[in-house]
C-alpha cells in the first residue's frame, strides 16, 4: 500500500482513499470514490475542509498570513510590479518580459471601448440603481454584444473573451459611475496606463482638462493588484461553478459579480466604511466592540475576520500604507474616519474575543477610507473590487476549462425533508 493513502473505516468496512500533495499547503484526501465504495457522501457546508479543484494560480497560508500569485508574494508584486504585469502573470503563469508586456498592453488597448450600443443599454437603468446592480446586468449583457467570443471550445475565442473582459471592465465600471452621478460617459484614452485611464474615465468631464495625479494613479494600481485574485473564494468558486456547465465567460463573470456583492464578501468594503461613519468618533468604539461580541446581536465588525486568514491579512497591511499615501496626496491626512479605524483596530486586536477567534483586519478594513479619498462614493467600492478581481476570475475560468478532470460541478445533499407520501386532494386538506 502506498503511504500516501488513508484508510477510512465505515460501518466495519475499510476503504482506501488516495492522498494528493500540492507544491505547498495541506495534502488533500481524494474522496471521489467514497460514494461508490460506501454509499455515503461527505458533509461540509461552506466547504471548510473541501478543496474543489486543483489550481496553479494563487496560494494562501492563512495561519502565516501569506499570499502568493504564481509563487510571487503579494508584498513584492504590490511594491515592484504594476497591475498589467500582475494580469499577465495570473493569465499566463509568468511575469512578462518588456516586449511581452508591451504586446499585452497593445492587445488590451484594442479592446478598451465598449460597443456603442451599450451606452443605450445603460440608459435603460434607473438613475438611482446601485452601481453593482448595473454591473451584474451589463457584464451579463456582454455576451449579447460579443457573441463572436462565446465558443468556449475555441482557444482563440477564449483568449479574445479574456482580453475583452480585462480591457472593458474599467470602461464599464466608469460608465456605471458616470451614470450614477449623472455625468456624460468619458471614452477610454489608450495612451494612459490602466489605472490612470480608469481614473480619467471616472473623474474627467468634457468641459475641462483632467490631469491624473501620479500618486493617486499608483495607489489605484496597487488597489487593483491587491484584489486581483484570492484562490477559491465565494465569487471565484461561483465563476468556476457557472463555467462548469459550459456557460459563456461573460455570463460566468456576471455570476461572480453577483456573488461578490454580498456584505460577507466584496460588499464588506462599503459596509466597513458605513460602519466607521456610524461609529463616527473614537469614544463610541467600545459600544460597537461590545455589540460585535454579543451573541444576541447580529452586528459584526465589518472588515474584520476571514475564512482563511487567521492572522493579519497581508493585503490589509499594504492597504493601510496605501491609505496613508492617498490621504496625504488628496489633502485629507486628518480624516476623522481614519482615526476611528486605527483606534478600532488597536482596541479589537487587544481584546480577548478577537484574539481567541483570530479575527484580524482584512483588506476591506482600510480600502473604504482609501477609495473615498480617491473620490469614489461608497456605492462604487464593490464595483472597484469587481474590476480588479475580473482578471483572477478569468484566469481561474481558463484554468478550469483546460483541466482534463473538469466536470460539471454538482454538490450532493443531506436530505432532511418529508419521506415519500401520498398526494391529498385539495378538498381533503
Ligand atoms: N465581528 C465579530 N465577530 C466575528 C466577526 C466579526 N467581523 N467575524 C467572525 N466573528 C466570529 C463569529 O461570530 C464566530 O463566533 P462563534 O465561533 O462564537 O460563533 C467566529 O468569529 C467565526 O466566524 P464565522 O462566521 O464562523 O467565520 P467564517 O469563516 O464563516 O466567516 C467572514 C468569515 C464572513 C469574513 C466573517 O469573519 C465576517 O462576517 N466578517 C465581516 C465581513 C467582512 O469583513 N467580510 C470581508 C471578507 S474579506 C473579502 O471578501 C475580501
Amino acid at each position: 500500500m502506498c503511504e500516501k493513502n488513508v484508510l477510512v473505516a465505515v460501518d466495519g468496512q475499510t476503504v482506501e482513499l488516495k492522498v494528493r500533495s500540492g507544491t505547498i499547503g495541506p495534502d488533500v484526501v481524494d474522496i471521489g470514490s467514497l460514494y461508490k465504495q460506501t454509499k455515503m457522501f461527505t458533509y461540509d457546508p461552506g466547504f471548510t475542509s473541501t478543496a474543489s479543484c486543483e489550481s496553479k494560480i494563487t496560494y494562501i497560508d492563512g495561519d502565516e498570513g501569506v499570499l502568493l500569485h504564481r509563487g510571487y508574494p503579494i508584498e513584492q508584486l504590490a511594491e515592484h510590479a504594476d497591475f498589467l504585469e500582475v494580469c499577465y502573470l495570473l493569465l499566463y503563469g509568468e511575469l512578462p518580459t518588456k516586449a511581452q508586456k508591451s504586446d499585452f498592453g497593445d492587445r488590451l488597448t484594442r479592446h478598451t471601448m465598449v460597443h456603442e450600443q451599450m451606452s443605450r443599454f445603460f440608459t435603460g437603468y434607473r438613475r438611482d440603481a446601485h452601481p453593482m446592480a448595473v454591473m451584474v446586468g451589463t457584464v451579463g449583457a456582454l455576451s449579447a454584444f460579443y457573441h463572436d467570443s462565446t465558443d468556449i471550445t475555441d482557444p482563440h475565442q477564449r483568449m479574445i473573451a479574456s482580453l475583452r473582459m480585462v480591457a472593458k471592465m474599467p470602461t464599464i465600471a466608469a460608465m456605471a459611475y458616470k451614470y450614477h452621478v449623472g455625468q456624460p460617459f468619458i471614452y477610454p484614452q489608450n495612451d494612459l496606463d490602466y489605472a490612470s485611464n480608469f481614473l480619467r474615465m471616472c473623474f474627467a468631464v468634457p468641459c475641462e482638462e483632467y490631469v491624473v495625479n501620479p500618486v493617486l494613479a499608483r495607489a489605484m494600481d496597487r488597489i487593483l493588484i491587491l484584489h486581483a485574485d484570492h484562490e477559491q473564494n465565494a465569487s471565484t468558486s461561483t465563476v468556476r461553478l457557472a463555467g462548469s456547465s459550459g456557460a459563456n465567460p461573460f455570463a460566468c463573470i456576471a455570476a461572480g459579480i453577483a456573488c461578490l456583492w454580498g456584505p460577507a464578501h466584496g460588499g464588506a468594503n462599503e459596509a466597513a466604511l458605513n460602519m466607521l461613519a456610524e461609529i463616527g468618533t473614537v469614544d463610541r468604539i467600545p459600544e460597537y466592540v461590545a455589540r460585535a461580541k454579543d451573541k444576541n446581536d447580529p452586528f459584526r465588525l465589518m472588515g474584520f475576520g476571514h475564512r482563511v486568514y487567521k492572522n493579519y491579512d497581508p493585503r490589509a497591511k499594504i492597504m493601510q500604507k496605501t491609505m496613508y499615501e492617498v490621504l496625504d496626496a488628496a489633502g485629507h491626512s486628518d480624516d476623522p474616519l481614519m482615526k476611528v479605524a486605527l483606534e478600532l483596530e488597536k482596541i479589537a486586536l487587544s481584546d480577548k474575543y478577537f484574539i481567541e477567534k483570530k479575527l484580524y483586519p482584512n483588506v476591506d478594513f482600510y480600502s473604504g477610507i482609501t477609495l473615498r479619498a480617491l473620490g469614489f462614493p461608497a456605492t462604487m467600492f464593490t464595483v472597484l473590487f469587481a474590476l480588479a478581481r475580473t482578471v483572477g476570475w478569468i484566469a481561474q475560468w481558463n484554468e478550469m476549462i483546460q483541466d482534463p478532470d473538469q466536470r460539471i460541478g454538482r454538490p450532493r445533499q443531506l436530505y432532511t425533508g418529508e419521506a415519500k407520501r401520498e398526494h391529498v386532494p385539495i378538498s381533503q386538506r
